[in-house]
């Protein structure tokens, strides 16, 4: 047998403002855990991180906004988050705080390990200033007129009317987005630089060892920023929350009323989360992280948004390079699209689409768990529709998956008392379905180690559709009338097959998965993914697996349909359509 893999799976940080909207969990989240559980499932130890991301100026505007101190907002909004994943069955093995305690060691750490390397630089640049917010002010949050254009609503990141690149302290008539305030000057102010530059060559030697693993959106977007030049960056800001600024150990002078960039600290949550982990569990996370100790063994995946990839693929490097320690690095990266809602983005500012703790007052996580792999913007971007969700939950979920489990069950409790029945032989529709099985089984789990979602998701329908087709062919309720021993037959094979339904459903709809294996008494240690244990007596064997006389129940309705009326309600509720 192959020896366990050892993965380690990280979705990228979700921002502490605020519950996610369904793009985000399509994006990062979700598809991190269905990579977990098919690897659970395939027998692999995984350890499967998260936690939120919670510095920056947006959660401190986010805190005023709500009334709370930026502590408290945060603590509130973990909590919310927190409940709001466990509603969609996600399976985070730690979902941490960059907030606490290890992540501000850690963070600290790395800078005085850069520093300590050369790689650290004080410079004083020159920065907006609002003097009744009583705050620097970042790029986005300054607005004014264009220099180039002279559009008067320019942000201070980038002209949206001319589309100029622009630094804020070049706008003519500065005005604070915060308040609206005018009464802003721009002020010296210093910080830490992280000199990238110097470690352009590293960070593209990294890149070039994994260019062949990684998707084409990963390595185009990582390669687009080696090509443009490594420019070194700031990575400390005039801001009250966040991590505090030391060397050696203590504050740094000049640094007091200064915290890290919230850019900085994030990704290192990734191993401050499984610091949280192994002290809350007694267990030791150098064995994941340090390849001095026991990570040389481990594969890093980590999942994101492809507004993400330049920070996984350059800069969180550069920090783990700079450090000159032996961290571990990702080894596979997946990268998503946007998923839009009908024609335009998904939007937390304005509210606009569906957020995940609206979602889950709709329908149980495992319907939009469905609907969003197996439409998973993978390979470009895709939009949400309602009748879309409407059509793919009623067609996979109800008519093919929910159908057959239902007709097979119940028929076994009408007509053979609830249990596995004896008798009768394979013919040649047990032989046709157990071939359906041996060609589609391999590719579905190659689709999974390939993180290929969509289409996991639509080999997983079809073995579900060619199901169907084998129940209907072999008709159990026509042949009983002539021949009980064929019917016997049909209906242990159906059983057999529902036990396989619900076996390779559990990545994507776990609970529902989980209905159907506890209905059909199916031992825990008996739901693998290994594709080497499942195909090891031979696929029609797969078909004759349950134990006869085993008693079997009708799991509980697993769907219900979408109907016309609740489309037209929610589409008055959240909008969509025009
Ligand atoms: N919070 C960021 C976002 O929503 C993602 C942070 S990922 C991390 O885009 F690695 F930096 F943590
Ligand atoms: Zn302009």
């Amino acid at each position: 047998m192959a020896p366990m893999a050892r993965i380690l799976i990280t979705s990228a940080l979700p921002y502490i403002n605020g519950v996610k909207h369904l793009g985000n969990l399509a994006g990062s989240m979700l598809p991190a855990d269905v990579y977990a559980r098919y690897n659970r499932a395939a027998g692999n130890e995984v350890l499967f991180i998260c936690a939120t991301d919670e510095h920056g100026t947006p959660a401190e505007l986010a805190a005023i906004d709500a009334g709370q101190t930026t502590a408290q907002y945060c603590d509130e909004q973990h909590e919310i988050q927190k409940r709001v994943g466990a509603g969609f069955s996600l399976s985070f093995d730690w979902f941490g705080r960059s907030s606490r305690e290890p992540n501000r060691k850690l963070t600290q750490h790395f800078c005085e390990a850069l520093e300590a390397n050369g790689l650290i630089e004080e410079r004083t640049s020159r920065q907006v200033y609002s003097i009744d917010d009583k705050r620097f002010l970042p790029d986005r949050y300054v607005e004014g007129t264009c220099p180039n254009c002279g559009y008067e609503k320019a942000r201070g990141d980038q002209c949206d009317n001319c589309g100029t690149l622009l630094d804020p302290v070049d706008l003519k008539n500065p005005y604070s987005s915060v308040s609206g305030s005018r009464n802003v000057e721009i002020r010296d102010t210093r910080h830490l630089y992280l000199l990238q530059s110097k470690l352009q060559d590293d960070v593209r030697a990294f890149v070039d060892a994994r260019a062949d693993s990684w998707p084409n959106l990963t390595t185009s977007i990582a390669y687009k920023w080696l090509d443009e030049g490594l420019i070194d960056r700031s990575i400390t800001r005039d801001l009250s929350w966040g991590i505090p600024v030391t060397q050696n150990g203590k504050p740094r002078p000049g640094f007091e009323e200064k915290v890290f960039y919230v850019w900085f600290d994030a990704p290192i949550e990734y191993i401050g989360s499984t610091v949280e982990w192994a002290d809350a569990n007694g267990k030791t996370w150098e064995n994941w992280w340090r390849t001095d100790k026991g990570a040389d063994d481990v594969t890093y995946v980590q999942f994101m948004g492809k507004d993400n990839v330049a920070f996984h693929t350059v800069s969180f490097p550069v920090t783990i390079l700079g450090s000159k320690e032996p961290w571990k690095l990702v080894d596979k990266l997946k990268a998503f699209n946007w998923l839009n809602w009908y024609g335009g983005k998904f939007s937390t500012s304005q509210k606009r689409g569906v957020f995940m703790d609206q979602a889950l007052e709709l329908l149980p996580g495992d319907y939009w768990r469905w609907y969003l792999i197996a439409n998973s913007p993978e390979s470009s971007d895709t939009a949400f529709t309602w009748d879309h969700f409407k059509s793919s939950i009623n067609s996979d979920l109800n008519d093919v998956l929910g159908n057959f489990v239902n007709r097979v069950t119940k028929y076994n409790a009408a007509k053979f008392d609830g249990k596995v029945p004896d008798g009768g032989q394979p013919g040649e529709h047990e032989a046709w379905i157990a071939k359906e099985l041996e060609t589609r089984l391999p590719v579905l789990m190659a689709n999974y180690e390939a993180m290929e979602f969509r289409k996991a998701a639509a080999e997983t329908r079809a073995i579900w559709a060619s199901c169907n087709k084998y129940i209907n062919d072999a008709a159990p309720w026509t042949a009983y009338k002539t021949n009980v021993e064929q019917a016997a037959a049909g209906t242990r094979t159906g059983l057999n097959l529902a036990a396989i339904c619900g076996i390779i459903a559990q990545p994507i709809i776990p609970e529902t998965a989980d209905k159907i294996l506890d209905a059909l008494g199916i031992p825990k240690d008996k739901r693998s993914l290994d594709i080497a244990k499942l195909g090891a007596g031979g696929y029609p064997a797969l078909l004759d697996a349950l134990p006869r006389g085993l008693p079997i129940s009708v799991p509980p309705q697993l769907f219900s349909k979408i109907e016309d009326a609740q489309v037209a309600e929610w589409t008055a509720r959240f909008g969509g359509g025009q």
